[in-house]
């Protein structure tokens, strides 16, 4: 197993192209069953994520080729030689691979997923896909810890969701694109990933429209074609080289970097003292004087991102004052508290709440990462901290950033991987 050793205390300046969104690769990619024709994605983070995810096209029945930053999806011969079962093994690395649900139900009428299992960050249950699902005609059976999913041609439904669920809305945009007549989503997630995944379907015959809204309308086709898309930036992994920036003390250009995407991150970052200034290659970011504390909610989009909670949260270790998160997304989403206290955060976490202490300074040590974001945040503290911080369990942060310890490293980090 690999970890990163960081020497920290060290201001970063340079600029760090910012990578195809993971979030955004992963359900545009289990979309490929759906289509009859060659698809070409380009800006595809190479990422561990990503191949699980074509992993899993392949034991569908898909040809997949990867070359630097562009999928290549081939169908094969005939939609009957696609496979409809996700085993247990991939998706038990990656709980998005239940994202083929939707589409293999809409192309095949069966699909055999395994039902993810619970994860570092919650319990995550899959109930709200699978209650919109059967509203399309869809009926589920749970045997020896598969989903079985079985239906004649998919019927659109009116569906409102519980709560806005990114995965849901993204599984029953695909079904939907395929069934037979409307399908109006409700309350559905408005994340920038999924209208992207969207523009996607629409640049393949698919007819959407009010993505990027809580009401996004499906016309079902008979079948969609082949074409091109690029995957729109990470915004999360933008996000996080804000953070970078701001809790070194040093400034960053961020090529490529999504803005808008980012409103909630950048306003609250703004709110501790970070500046941003817009140019025509991306977004300078840097601080300005000392970082005052301020009090965070993790919300559905637009609201404040849940994936940029921990990196945030490393940042406010470090400023003026006392500040509070409230996790409201997953339920338990705090492992990196009990790392950066090892660090010498002052952090007190109590239910769903967090709150967070400024120090002057955090001194490195050995810090075990949980889940990826967690992995991220203890990294930034890493850059921070005086002294060595030791990351283990890097694996996770493979998931998730692409080339991390290089990118950094070109931008004046002191970071290197070695076994641990
Ligand atoms: C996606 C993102 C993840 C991000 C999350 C919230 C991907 C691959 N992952 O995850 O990085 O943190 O959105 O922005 O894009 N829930 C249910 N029943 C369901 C579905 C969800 O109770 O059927 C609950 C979950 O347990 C969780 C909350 O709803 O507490 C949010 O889940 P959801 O929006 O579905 O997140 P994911 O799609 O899993």
């Amino acid at each position: 197993m690999d970890k990163l050793v960081i020497r920290g205390a060290r201001p970063l300046h340079g600029h760090i192209r910012i990578s195809g969104s993971k979030n955004a690769a992963l359900p545009i990619l289990l979309a490929a069953p759906l289509v009859d024709g060659v698809i070409e994605y380009d800006n595809v983070p190479r990422l561990r994520d990503i191949f699980t995810t074509l992993k899993l096209i392949n034991i569908l029945g898909l040809e997949t080729t990867f070359e630097q930053n562009r999928v290549t999806v081939h169908p094969p011969a005939s939609p009957g030689a696609l496979n409809h079962e996700a085993p247990y093994d991939l998706v038990k690395t990656m709980r998005a691979s239940v994202l083929c649900l939707g589409p293999l139900l809409a192309r095949l009428g069966r699909a055999r997923v395994a039902l993810p299992g619970g994860c570092a960050i919650g319990a995550r249950p899959v109930n709200l896909h699978l209650t919109a699902l059967e509203k399309m005609g869809a009926t589920f059976d749970l045997e020896a810890g598969y989903i079985e999913g079985r239906c004649d041609r998919l019927r659109g439904a009116h569906i409102i969701f519980d709560f806005p669920t990114v995965g849901g809305t993204e599984n029953l945009l695909m079904a939907a694109s395929l069934a037979d007549g409307r399908t109006v989503l409700e309350n559905a997630a408005r994340e920038p990933e999924i209208a992207d995944l969207a523009e996607f379907l629409n640049a393949m015959g698919a007819r959407i429209s009010g993505h990027g809204t809580s009401v996004i309308t499906i016309d079902g086709v008979a079948s969609l074609h082949g074409g091109r898309h690029t995957i729109m930036s990470d915004r999360i992994e933008a996000g996080t080289y804000m953070v970078a920036a701001a809790i070194t003390g040093g400034e960053l250009l961020l090529e490529g970097c999504p803005y808008r995407e980012l409103d909630a991150v950048v306003f609250k970052l703004g709110e501790m003292g970070v500046v941003f200034e817009k140019t025509p290659d991306g977004v300078r970011v840097a601080r300005n004087g000392d970082l005052v504390n301020v009090d965070v909610a993790t919300q559905p989009y637009p609201g404040f991102p849940t994936d940029m909670q921990a990196q945030i949260m490393a940042l406010m270790c470090l400023a003026r004052g006392a500040g509070s998160i409230k996790e409201t997304i997953f339920e338990n989403r705090y492992m990196h508290v009990q790392e950066l206290v090892r660090l010498g955060a002052r952090i007190k976490v109590s239910g769903q709440n967090a709150f967070v202490h400024g120090v002057k300074r955090l001194v490195g040590a050995p810090v075990m990462a949980s889940d990826l974001r967690a992995s991220a945040s203890l990294v930034l503290a890493g850059l921070a901290a005086e002294g060595t911080t030791e990351v283990q369990r890097v694996y996770h942060l493979d998931r998730g950033y692409e080339t991390m310890e290089v990118k950094l490293s070109r931008v004046g980090a002191d970071i290197v991987r070695a076994r641990e």
